[in-house]
């Protein structure tokens, strides 16, 4: 265990909705609060795709989606719940798919982020279809939002070879180009990498590469398998061997590696180690976080979009009152009841995995027994998988 730090001092640079400057990101609330600190609507306006990922959660890659007015509208409307209870750059708006690259009028959100000037802006992509003119004007909102927009680039491996197992021969070098360009740009790259029994040995290399390319942070996913990637044959690793593999590159790193691995496991558990609180529950189903997909459904994240757990849909209801609705149309569906403290670690989505395997329950109980802290319940919550 790491030494004993002060609380609440996780290697990210900004906690405060009210800072600008956003160099790390780590979901997390108080779990008193049921809200989270710094509000997150995820949008996949539509699952259209240039590639076809063999582990991709998404149920189908179908090009159809919401129309421009109803996405320009939904971002007037989180605007105004993000500045009501967070104030400027207190929200984020996250744009994610399918493929956001592809939209059609991916300049009209970027005009009306630029002109609203309330939520920050994140994008989560291949980076494939990322030339030089995106780059420019990712840049140019980056300079409005006063460096409130960060991108983060799926790469699943350190080589074309690694990379490939999931997305594709010939995609990695493409993909690192974007980031280059992004980065030179001056705007802040995260990486994506989604660990699976294939990739678990690249870990450290991974590792090298975002500090090559200069990234901010790295988040290490855990391979959920639903949707078309349910039979990916490389499979979910173990979740403990995952987690002692990247601690062992956290204890030994310098300042530079943890915080590009802020949020991971060891992060929290190094900040929980004051021994004064401890991980409540993940954040899902909390106020101030949103998934919304191409039909217009709303769920609270990514990972917990079964069904059953619909808080409504922005084609029928006004966005204030499906977040109103949140805590107790999902909510309360989900939340870790107060005196089972087991599995306070786990993503609710998972856990909510229809098909979940006896395997998949076996990992569940060997990671939290591994984590358990010996904190009182002065509660923190995050996001776990951090598959935003
Ligand atoms: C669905 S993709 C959409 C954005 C973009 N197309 C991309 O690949 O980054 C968003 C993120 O989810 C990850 N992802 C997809 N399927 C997953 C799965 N089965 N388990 C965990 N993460 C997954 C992707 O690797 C990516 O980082
Ligand atoms: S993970 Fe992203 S890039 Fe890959 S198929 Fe799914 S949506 Fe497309």
């Amino acid at each position: 265990m790491s030494s004993p730090v002060e609380c609440g001092t996780m290697a990210q640079v900004v906690s405060s909705p009210s800072t600008r400057v956003m160099e790390t990101y780590v979901m997390k609330c108080s779990s008193e609060k049921r809200a989270l600190d710094t509000y997150h609507l995820i949008l996949a306006p539509s699952f259209g795709c240039n590639l076809r990922c063999k582990h991709c959660y998404l149920p189908d890659h179908d090009a159809a989606g919401l129309a421009v007015e109803d996405v320009l509208r939904l971002m007037e409307e989180w605007s105004e719940i993000v500045v009501a209870e967070r104030g400027p750059m207190g929200g984020i708006f996250h744009l994610k798919g399918g493929e956001p690259l592809m939209l059609s009028y991916m300049d009209d959100v970027l005009e009306r982020l630029a002109e609203l000037k309330t939520l920050r802006f994140m994008m989560t992509t291949n980076g494939i279809l990322g030339d030089w003119d995106v780059i420019e004007r990712l840049d140019r909102l980056n300079v409005v939002l006063d460096g409130g927009v960060q991108i983060i680039v799926s790469i699943d491996g350190s080589n074309d070879a690694i990379n490939a197992k999931l997305r594709g021969t010939g995609n990695f070098e493409k993909a690192v180009a974007f980031v280059r360009g992004v980065r030179e740009a001056g705007v802040t790259v995260f990486l994506n990498n989604v660990i699976h029994r294939g990739n678990l040995d690249d870990i450290e290399a991974f590792v090298a590469l975002a500090l090559e390319l200069d990234a901010a942070q790295v988040n290490f996913l855990s391979f959920v398998p639903k949707g078309q990637g349910e039979e990916m044959c490389f499979g979910r690793p173990n979740p403990l061997e995952v987690f002692e593999r990247i601690d062992a590159i956290w204890k030994r790193g310098d300042e530079r590696i943890r915080s590009l691995l802020a949020g991971s496991l060891s992060d929290i558990l190094h900040n929980e180690s004051c021994g004064i609180c401890t991980s409540r529950e993940c954040v899902g189903g909390y106020r101030g976080l949103l998934y919304i997909v191409p039909d217009g459904t709303a769920y609270s994240c990514p990972n917990l979009n079964h069904a059953g757990l619909e808080a409504g849909n922005i084609h029928e209801r006004a966005l204030a009152a499906i977040h109103d609705a949140m805590l107790r149309k999902v909510y309360a569906k989900v939340r870790t009841p107060e005196d089972d403290m087991r599995d306070r670690y786990s993503c609710k989505g998972e856990k909510q995995l229809p098909n979940s395997s006896e395997f998949l329950k076996g990992d569940f109980v060997a990671i939290q027994k591994f984590l358990s802290q010996s904190g009182n319940d002065q509660g923190s919550s995050y996001c776990f998988n951090r598959n935003w």
